[in-house]
């Protein structure tokens, strides 16, 4: 049975690590769509996580936190920044941070689809 996510170019990708219950990461799905003329520069607080981008071609920036990067200097096309969990507690100061880099670089940062209001309100 194919479905509609069965015709895009990310399902494409993807197929090949969902067949063996696996799914490629953000450096890896940049690195499939834009080959090798592209440099891709990451960075995760979880060392396990920076070990599963072996592979993929990518530097790891020597930051404390992710978000550091937003006061580098250097003008990046893009800067993907994913963290998760810690989404609600940090995005205040980290969009402050975002509207002065978006002067040098895209910045995209993604928000968790999570119910953070108080319940019963
Ligand atoms: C949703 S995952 C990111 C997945 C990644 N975009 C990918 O496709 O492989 C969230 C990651 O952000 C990392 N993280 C959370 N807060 C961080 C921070 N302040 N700096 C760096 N990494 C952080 C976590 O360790 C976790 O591995």
């Amino acid at each position: 049975m194919i479905n509609q996510y069965q015709k895009t170019k990310l399902y494409e990708i993807q197929k090949e690590y969902l067949e063996r219950n696996r799914y490629l990461g953000s450096a890896g799905i940049i690195r499939k769509l834009l080959g090798d003329r592209v440099q891709i520069d990451i960075f995760d607080a979880n060392p396990a996580a920076i070990k599963s981008f072996a592979g993929e071609d990518v530097k790891v920036l020597p930051l404390k936190s992710g978000y550091d990067v937003l006061e580098s200097g250097r003008p990046y096309d893009l800067i993907f920044l994913d963290p998760y969990d810690d989404f609600w507690d940090v995005y205040e100061e980290v969009v402050e941070k975002v509207g002065i880099k978006v002067g040098d670089a895209s910045v995209c940062y993604l928000c968790p689809l999570q119910n953070r209001l108080p319940m019963g309100n």
